[in-house]
């Protein structure tokens, strides 16, 4: 059931994978839903088989793309209750190996990106003193994974951004929430391999690459479905009193909880342990 403070929700990265299904279970649950990615003729697709659902196009990483994102959603009346900051890629390779551009476009998406979003929607929040913001994390911004350090040092970072903003704006009946989704098959698997590009060719890494290439096609057949985050991402945006960290499904529950109570020096150790296995 709908809280019935949350009427309309913006959701990023609704074109595909956890964001899409995140609009979806919105929209079943009553929520008027605009759907936010770059490619609009996927949103248009969810737009037409999902009543509740409209289509916005959005590239989070352009300051112009966001700012006629926002004059639409203000020229359509839209007020926005709840923003879902799920747009996001992984960016694969070395940290040796890894461009300087690639790590700036990285964290520009990841980080930058979702920054940009909150600071778009949270002063019409925090002037009606009601709202939601939940931001996708992942395990990988508690726990650093070799072959995706980019990518762990964007969710650290945003998970760091979301505790001091939820500590600043608890007074304002804004509410904060960090989501870390466990292992989950969408596009991610190919986006991250394709955005890793040729950086295995002539690196001294190659091994670590072909087992981080195995793990990647592994979670790509056998990784969780979508919707379990979603419902968890729902749940928790329309409780009445927003949890300030969610982990989801169990995969990502057993991972964060194993985290906190390993020494480091275990935890790579196991990490490096797991990847030779797989090379
Ligand atoms: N899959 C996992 O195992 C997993 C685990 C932990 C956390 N996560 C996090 O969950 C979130 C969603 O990932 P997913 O697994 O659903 O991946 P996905 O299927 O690849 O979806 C990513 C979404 O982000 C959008 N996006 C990417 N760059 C964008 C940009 N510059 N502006 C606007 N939208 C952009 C993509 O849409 P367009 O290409 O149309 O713009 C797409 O809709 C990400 O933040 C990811 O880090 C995923």
């Amino acid at each position: 059931m709908s809280d019935a403070k949350i009427r309309t929700a913006l959701v990023t990265g609704a074109s595909a994978g956890i964001g899409r299904a995140t609009a979806r279970k919105l929209a079943a649950e009553g929520v008027s839903v605009w759907a936010a990615a770059r490619r609009l003729e996927a949103l248009e697709a969810l737009s037409r088989e999902t009543p509740g659902v409209r289509a916005l196009r959005l590239d989070v990483t352009d300051e112009e793309s966001v700012r006629d994102a926002m004059a639409r959603l203000a020229a359509e009346d839209a007020t926005i209750d709840l923003l879902v900051n799920n747009a996001g890629f992984g960016q694969m390779g070395a940290v040796e190996d890894v461009p300087v551009e690639k790590l700036r476009y990285q964290l520009e998406v990841n980080v930058v990106g979702a920054l940009r979003m909150a600071q778009a929607v949270l002063p019409g929040m925090r002037a009606r003193r009601r709202g939601v913001v939940v931001n996708v994390s992942s395990p990988a911004g508690v726990a650093s994974m070799p072959f995706f350090g980019a990518y762990c040092a964007s969710k650290a970072a945003l998970e760091s951004l979301t505790s001091a903003l939820r500590m600043e704006i608890a007074d304002f009946g804004v509410s904060i929430v960090l989501v870390r989704p466990g292992a989950i098959a969408t596009e991610f698997q190919e986006v991250a391999q394709e955005a890793g590009g040729s950086l295995a060719e002539h690196s001294p890494y190659a091994d670590g690459y072909r087992a981080i290439d195995r793990l990647m096609k592994e979670l790509e057949s056998r990784g969780f479905p979508p919707e379990p985050v979603a419902d968890a991402i729902v749940r928790a945006a329309l409780a009445s009193s927003p949890p300030a960290e969610v982990n989801a499904p169990i995969d990502a529950k057993a991972t964060v909880a194993l985290v906190n109570v390993l020494p480091s020096g275990l935890r790579e150790a196991a990490m490096r342990f797991a990847l030779r296995r797989l090379g």
